[in-house]
């Protein structure tokens, strides 16, 4: 099977066939960043934008860097001074900015369908970094490369994904595709916020996460999105810390046979202590690297093979 496509939305659209084409790519671009000249010319002469309109620190540079790895010329666009502040569309941003003979956006945004609206506009090529509470189809992407690289396999790896997972892109993401690629997929956290249709799509639901943790190989931490909970779902950050964040006690627990994973940023003293964060179970740095392969392999696959 060959990669065909000019976007990259969700992991919901793509066959399992397709993710793994984006891992084994990632596995061949991974060594790059470890050489002293960190640089490869797959992507000479190819124009890349950054439109991001939320902050973001990882998704942000690592988009960048993959894209200066591959010796393409990469553009940070500035929202805050650029004339969206002056009420210009999302689409007429993306379309005048395609005007000048662009080949690739990088679209993060608040409001999930952002990115996909774009891509219906311009004939360029458009990746999701995270829209709304729909999907971040590169960070599961990069999840899914750190477990293959950790285990040698995803299939049969039991993972519990711990948090908000009603408002989680990160969370929707890495359900498709660790779903798709038949791992065993636990979700946990506070009953309103988990979505009960998420059971028609075989994922187990479990609302104790001591017995999530007892049975996985790794357990998935989100961030309590705080700037997304619009309503009272939670009764505090300190109960909600107590019941569904790995401490000191509950990591002594677990030590021996769960690894830990978050896509940051991280909550320190929330979701998971400080402590914690720095163990040698934590892969959370290791997350970090394999995104800058993982979305070289994105940008090759949807612009790197155009004449
Ligand atoms: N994981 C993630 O998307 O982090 P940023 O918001 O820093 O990009």
């Amino acid at each position: 099977m060959e990669w065909k496509r000019k976007d990259l939305i969700g992991l919901e659209e793509l066959e399992s066939k397709e993710i793994e084409i984006i891992l084994n790519v990632a596995d061949s671009f991974k060594d790059v960043s470890s050489r002293s000249v960190k640089k490869v010319p797959a992507l000479r002469g190819k124009t890349v934008v950054n439109l991001f309109f939320e902050p973001s620190t990882r998704t942000r540079t690592s988009f960048e860097l993959a894209a200066k790895r591959l010796s393409a010329d990469v553009l940070s666009f500035d929202v805050s001074s650029s004339s969206v502040s002056k009420g210009e569309t999302i689409v007429d941003t993306a379309k005048n900015i395609e005007a000048m003979k662009v080949d690739c956006f990088i679209v993060r945004h608040s409001i999930s369908g952002a990115p996909l609206i774009i891509s219906k506009n311009v004939s360029c090529s458009v990746i999701n970094a995270g829209d709304g509470c729909h999907e971040h189809p590169t960070q599961a992407l990069l999840d899914l490369f750190t477990v293959k690289e950790k285990f040698g396999k995803i299939k049969g790896i039991r993972i519990s994904i711990i948090g908000d997972i009603l408002h989680s892109r990160v969370a929707r993401s890495n359900i498709w595709g660790f779903k798709k690629l038949k791992a065993d997929v636990t979700v946990c956290g506070p009953p309103p916020l988990i979505p009960k249709e998420i059971e028609k799509i075989g994922v187990k639901i479990t609302f104790n996460i001591d017995s999530a943790i007892e049975n996985s190989d790794i357990v998935y931490l989100l961030r309590l999105q705080k700037e997304r909970q619009k309503e009272n779902f939670l009764p505090s950050l300190k109960e909600y810390s107590f019941l569904y964040g790995i401490d000191e006690e509950r990591y002594e627990k677990i030590k021996s046979k769960v690894f830990i994973m978050h896509p940051g940023p991280m909550n320190r003293g929330i979701e998971i202590k400080s402590e914690v964060a720095e163990k040698n179970n934590s892969l959370i740095l290791q997350q970090v690297t394999n995104g800058i392969a993982i979305r070289m392999a994105v940008l090759y696959l949807t612009i790197g093979r155009k004449i």
